[in-house]
């Protein structure tokens, strides 16, 4: 499948329906999951049609996304997208919700594929509170990957260290595989 394909075209959903094909654009995200995560109940945040956490839960992983879109959430499901998906939009009044979400699942970590860009763009400050709740809650790994890094960005949050910047005091980059930081608490 194309690499150029965006996160929410239904090509996604129709080529899982159809031969169990899963996207190119989570090859990064799920091989460093699969090498470096040490826990096995995830949270894919901000997961679109859920595809992501879908594919590791066909690799035995628990997984749960949580997700704003609802129509995205109702295209997955019709295309046969099992994967438990809540949803909700991640914002400071709805992070009782989440925080909940991961004591009572047990997740141990967090898969944030482009969506701190999203979001965090707004409320850069924002994402240590977060960080600090999730990891309370019992996030002990983070996987991070962000925009593609352009010269010519302007967005706040352009490229995936700049996540990880946003995560610091919190959790700390322990290994970097292509554009997926992985992240650890800090000590
Ligand atoms: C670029 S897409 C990435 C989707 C998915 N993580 C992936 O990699 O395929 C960003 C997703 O984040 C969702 N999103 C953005 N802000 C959100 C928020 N505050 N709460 C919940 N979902 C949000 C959007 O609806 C969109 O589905």
């Amino acid at each position: 499948m194309s690499q150029s394909l965006r996160y929410n075209s239904l090509a996604h959903v129709r080529a899982f329906r159809e031969g169990r094909r899963w996207p190119e654009i989570h090859r990064p995200m799920v091989e460093a999951v699969l090498e470096l995560a040490r826990g096995q109940a995830v949270l894919d945040l901000c997961c679109s049609t859920g595809l992501l956490g879908e594919r590791l839960a066909s690799l035995g992983f628990q997984a749960v996304g949580v997700e704003r879109d609802v129509e995205a959430i109702a295209a997955a499901r019709a295309r046969g997208v099992t994967v438990p998906i809540v949803p909700m939009s991640v914002e400071p009044a709805t992070l009782e919700t989440l925080t909940r979400l991961i004591a009572e699942r047990q997740v141990t970590v967090l898969v944030a594929r482009r969506c701190f860009s999203e979001i965090f763009a707004a409320r850069m400050d924002w994402a240590a509170v977060f960080c600090r709740r999730v990891a309370d809650a019992g996030i002990r790994e983070l996987f991070l990957q962000g925009r593609v890094f352009s010269t010519r960005s302007r967005h706040p949050i352009p490229h995936t260290d700049a996540e990880v910047a946003l995560c610091r005091g919190v959790f700390t980059q322990r290994i970097r595989r292509g554009p997926v930081a992985y992240l650890t608490l800090e000590e």
